[in-house]
């Protein structure tokens, strides 16, 4: 795979490359000790790699949180700066995160905020940091009961993506990454058509590493358009995602899920309101209940949805899901929440 530069800023660019994670630690060894550095990761990825890890990384110091959102706060991320600050990284130093979205949160984040910024390197390790997280510079931690509620723009200055990596994930992890690769697929014809001829075995772990590089790369193509989320260009990648959280506040189901039902449901939205291409609709339908497996989209109609009341896109008592309505193409829907509420129990109830 060639490799890819994103540039945001003349001083901000990352570099992603696809590339096995541990010989790319070792020939960076020698500078990362030159340099000063620290390498974060969570509990879960030090018990499976961390032999491997030292032995490629012998001298370079290690920290690693405890595993799972929970943990994605205010005190791991102190935690993780004093560790820094105890081993002497300058402004020079580098924070390498190897492990999933949360490590890569925490770590961003704190590698923005160490002396101004110091260079974040990313390793991701589970499909969803490989395809969706690793990239785009957003940076959080969950804070006063809300998710991401602080956080920042700090984009990596490398992600070496390693497909390795997913062959200790279990499948649930790989439903969630998936559904962030059906929803590329809703917005770039070549991803499209690679899902519909891979229909049938969507979540077999060739097939995702196939393909989890190319979602990289297509969601560094929406970032560079709209970095820092002004435009609106990167609202595509919201796609699903209104109804998606919705779901996802009632702690069913795990994110990809919901964003698979929140695209399912979403697109028979648009079919109810909007002018749009329902033969292509259908198949993307198709797609997200496929990877969905049967029955589950009919329990949706029993969530109360309350929490699509606090969507951040709200205006004006109505909620606001960007909705399919074509290859490539959407539309902001406004609905009055009731409506919606409605709409997305007949169209689960299908
Ligand atoms: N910054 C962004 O743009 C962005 C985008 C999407 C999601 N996110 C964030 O990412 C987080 C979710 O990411 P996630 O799903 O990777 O969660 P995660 O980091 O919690 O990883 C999921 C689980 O897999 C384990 N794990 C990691 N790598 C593994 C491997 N190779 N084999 C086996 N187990 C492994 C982890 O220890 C954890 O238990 C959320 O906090 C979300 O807000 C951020
Ligand atoms: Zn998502």
């Amino acid at each position: 795979m060639r490799p890819l530069t994103l540039c945001v800023s003349r001083k901000e660019r990352t570099e992603v490359i696809c590339a096995d994670a541990l010989e790319e630690l070792a020939r960076r060894r020698e500078t990362l000790l030159g340099r000063g550095a620290l390498l974060f990761t969570d509990e879960n990825v030090l018990a499976l790699f961390g032999e491997k890890i030292e032995r490629a990384m012998s001298g370079v110091p290690l920290f690693a949180m405890k595993p799972g959102e929970r943990h994605k706060n205010e005190k791991t991320l102190f935690s993780l700066l004093g560790e820094m600050e105890r081993r002497g990284l300058g402004r020079d130093g580098v924070l390498i995160g190897l492990g999933g979205g949360v490590v890569g949160d925490v770590g961003g984040l704190a590698a923005g905020l160490f002396m101004r910024g110091i260079a974040f390197w990313s390793f991701p390790t589970t499909l969803l940091a490989q395809v969706d997280a690793a990239l785009g510079g957003k940076t959080a931690i969950d804070f006063a009961g809300i998710k991401n509620l602080v956080g920042g723009f700090f984009q990596p200055a490398e992600i070496v993506c390693d497909a390795g990596f997913l062959s200790t994930l279990p499948k649930r992890e790989l439903l969630s990454g998936l559904g962030e690769i059906v929803k590329h697929g809703a917005l770039s014809a070549p991803l499209f058509e690679k899902l519909c001829q891979n229909e049938k075995h969507l979540l077999d772990l060739s097939f995702l590493q196939s393909v989890a590089f190319e979602n990289l790369a297509f969601k560094a193509s929406v970032v560079r358009q709209d970095p820092f989320e002004k435009t609106g260009a990167r609202a595509a990648l919201n796609l699903g995602h209104t109804t998606a959280h919705a779901i996802e506040a009632e702690r069913a189901y795990r994110h990809g899920e919901c964003v698979l039902m929140g695209l399912a449901l979403e697109s028979r939205l648009a079919r109810k309101y909007l002018s749009c291409d329902e033969p292509f609709l259908l198949r993307l339908e198709s797609l997200c209940l496929s990877a969905l497996g049967g029955g589950k989209l009919r329990r949706i109609a029993d969530l109360s949805l309350a929490a699509a009341l606090r969507d951040k896109k709200n205006r004006a008592g109505k909620i606001v899901p960007i909705v399919p309505t074509g290859l490539g193409r959407f539309e902001p829907l406004p609905l009055p929440f009731e409506e919606y509420r409605q709409a997305v129990r007949e169209a689960a109830a299908r």
